[in-house]
């Protein structure tokens, strides 16, 4: 675990205040992903099918739309962010469900406990030098055999590793796919597909997906 007192209070802070209007944004049907709904179809095949564990968690949940995606795709989903004004909006919105304040870098779950880690749109805010420690933690709390899937913003073939960027919300960097799928086999996590998908007409750049494992062999 690593502790960055520093960036999360900035993170908690700035989704603190535009919790609402970013509710309001990821509610506009305009912004809706095709790709990544689709991915996240995969992903809750995978999860399903693998074991019997579906338990999983989405880190970095912001208002809770995507949890609420994985809900109605059948698996035992719960919910985990930093900011607790996101958390409030995402027990308004899916009471049913477990919502909870927390960091990627030190989550308050079991090793082993779950199947499967979304982390959409979130991993962007940690500075590139805690990236290995996030990958830990998710390697820890993933039941060997499951699986890990992950969106964020990336570039062209010309970005070699990361690049900081003008998120509008709170300091981001996006990332080659290569680099981060890299990152994630230094901590046990083997890459099973990816994806990048060209902007949009409201978007400055290509997004990554990027699908991993944890082995079966591993503890
Ligand atoms: C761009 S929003 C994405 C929200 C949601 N996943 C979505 O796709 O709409 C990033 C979210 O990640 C959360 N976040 C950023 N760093 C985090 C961390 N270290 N631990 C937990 N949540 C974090 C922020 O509070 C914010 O709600």
């Amino acid at each position: 675990m690593v502790a960055d007192a520093t960036h999360l209070d900035t993170v908690r802070c700035d989704y603190d205040s535009m919790a609402d209007r970013y509710a309001e944004f990821v509610r506009d049907p305009c912004n809706a992903e095709p790709f990544g709904r689709a991915l996240i179809g995969i992903f809750a095949d995978l999860v399903r099918s693998h074991g019997n564990n579906m338990k999983v968690a989405d880190v970095g949940c912001g208002p809770g739309h995507v949890t609420d995606l994985l809900d109605r795709l059948h698996l035992h989903a719960r919910g985990i962010d930093l900011s607790p004004a996101m958390i409030e909006l995402s027990r308004r919105n899916r009471p049913d469900l477990a919502f909870d304040v927390g960091s990627i870098l030190d989550l308050d779950l079991a090793d082993r406990e779950l199947g499967g880690i979304l982390a959409y749109y979130s991993i962007i805010h940690t500075p590139p030098e805690h990236v290995p420690a996030a990958f830990a933690e998710f390697a820890r709390v993933l039941t060997p055999g499951g699986y890990l899937l992950m969106a964020f913003q990336s570039g062209d073939d010309t970005l070699q590793t990361w690049e900081a960027f003008d998120h509008k919300v709170s300091p981001a960097y996006r990332w080659s796919i290569d680099a981060l799928a890299d990152r994630l086999r230094g901590e046990g996590l083997s890459e099973v597909a990816r994806l990048r998908v060209q902007p949009g007409p409201r978007g400055r750049f290509p997004d990554g997906l990027l699908l991993a494992r944890k082995a079966e062999a591993a503890n």
